[in-house]
């Protein structure tokens, strides 16, 4: 089949079978495996909330593509801005002894709008890097305050912070961790406040928590760090909210007690916001929500809205003032060709003006609870387990009403599967963790496509529901 694509340039003509062929023969995609690739959608354009395949049906891009085009597709003025900063200078050394406009007024800004402890930012390209950066950081840090021995760092089960090495360590999905063993020694997971799924270690294996809703789930992470030994651990590291191990929303007391966890044995708190920044969750930086400030915020995606790629870590004032008195044979040696690239941060400026302009974090914060009340319809159907969300991040669980134990959640993955195919089918496309359907539609979305996204996943579930049954 071949037809018409826009670029940014010109119309040309798409030889879609071509495309396919080149893609089944040369190009390994994340997280691949053959049986899941069969028949990719080759997306050819995006415009506002959706997104085109090469037929020209439009799907309603209910994850943002991977939770990060928050202001949507086809912004022709982030285009606009990347091209213009890579005509005036392709790439300048950001290097000590260096620095470009863009960086320097993105760090500046990103600070306004951050914490009011966090005072500095350290560029990436994207979320793993920016939490490798933050564990060298931390660990370089605890080094300067003369206690080499705090290495060690406390995540949560169900946590994902990336897949690079140390990342991967951190990241609290076994299917992650699997076929890339060893680790990286000094990471190590605790149980989360997944109050819909609460399982405790037990003597043989997992055992369900008596009372999931009140259980104290950060005084689990509190254990940790005393059975391994406070003065060996370097920092806590946490998404606000978790996002690829399902929208796990924490209860309220949660992050003030890491907090207070995190000052009583000396440890840094480092915040995860790469899903959570910039809007996603009704605040610019979800801690917001519990009044908490975290010593360090990992983030991505949301920066850009993915228009290129960048990521970062804000620093404390504490840890700046650290990094600048160091002597001079202990100099924070940590670096990236890309920290600090002047087109990413040229974009990443003009993609908050666009966020701060259309005033797209209050949208976020008034569309969320209308989102979140009309997925609560959906638990009439038997399948459906719970339903959670924070702003404009979102998850129905899936469940089988009739296993009980570990089963009543996984024996729902191929019911998920299936939900999935059939809203896409439906023009719609959210993601599938497991058992759960996630949603983070762009801060854009209308009323209206957040009800048909509801409706056409109601309408799967009971689809698919019978299909299995
Ligand atoms: C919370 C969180 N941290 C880190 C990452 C890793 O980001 P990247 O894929 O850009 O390395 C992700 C990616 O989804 C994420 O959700």
């Amino acid at each position: 089949m071949r037809v018409t694509a826009a670029s940014s340039a010109s119309a040309s003509i798409l030889d879609v079978a071509s495309v396919l062929e080149a893609d089944r023969e040369h190009l390994i995609h994340p997280l691949a495996h053959p049986s899941d690739h069969a028949r990719p959608l080759v997306v050819v354009r995006g415009e506002g909330a959706e997104i085109v395949d090469a037929d020209g049906k439009r799907y309603f891009d209910a994850l943002s593509g991977l939770w990060n085009v928050n202001v949507g597709h086809g912004r022709a003025e982030l285009g606009q801005v990347a091209a213009e900063q890579m005509a005036t200078l392709a790439f300048n050394n950001n290097y000590v002894g260096f620095v470009n406009v863009p960086s320097a007024r993105l760090a500046e800004k990103l600070t306004q709008l951050a914490y009011p402890n966090l005072n500095a930012v350290y560029f990436t390209t994207g979320g793993a890097e920016s939490n490798e950066s933050a564990f060298k950081i931390a660990r370089y840090y605890w080094k300067l305050q003369g206690k080499p021995n705090k290495v060690k760092f406390i995540s949560r089960r169900f946590g994902y912070h990336g897949v690079t090495m140390a990342a991967a360590s951190a990241t609290g999905l076994p299917v992650y961790h699997r076929m890339f063993a060893p680790l990286v020694p000094n990471f190590f997971q605790t149980v989360g406040p997944y109050r819909f799924r609460c399982e405790l270690e037990g003597e043989d294996g997992p055992r369900p928590c008596t009372s999931p809703a009140e259980h104290d789930y950060a005084a689990e992470l509190e254990q940790m760090v005393l059975e391994q030994d406070p003065d060996t651990v370097a920092a806590i590291l946490a998404e606000p909210v978790q996002g690829a191990g399902g929208v796990i929303v924490p209860p309220d007391d949660y992050w003030p007690k890491l907090r207070q966890i995190a000052d009583r044995h000396n440890l840094l708190l480092i915040a995860d916001e790469v899903i959570t920044g910039f809007g996603r969750t009704g605040r610019w930086f979800a801690l917001g929500h519990w009044n908490v400030q975290p010593d360090m915020v990992s983030f991505a995606k949301g920066v850009t809205s993915a228009y290129l790629p960048l990521g970062g870590v804000m620093i404390s004032r504490q840890i700046q003032d650290a990094i600048n008195s160091a002597p001079a044979d202990m100099k924070f040696t940590h670096a990236a060709t890309y920290s600090g690239h002047a087109a990413c941060c040229a974009v990443g400026l003009a993609n908050i003006g666009i966020i701060e302009r259309e005033g797209l974090v209050d949208r976020a914060a008034q569309l969320g609870p209308v989102l979140l009340q009309r997925l609560e319809g959906l638990r009439s159907s038997p399948r459906v387990g719970n339903v959670r969300g924070l702003g404009l991040m979102a998850a129905v669980e899936l469940v089988d009403p009739e296993a009980g134990g570990s089963a009543y959640y996984d024996n729902a993955a191929p019911l998920a599967v299936r939900v999935i195919q059939d809203c896409t089918q439906r023009g719609v496309i959210p993601r599938r963790i497991n058992n759960t359907i996630c949603m983070a539609p762009p801060l854009i979305s209308t009323e209206a496509q957040l009800a048909r996204l509801v409706d056409v996943l109601g309408e799967s579930i009971s689809v698919a529901s019978a299909s299995l049954s």
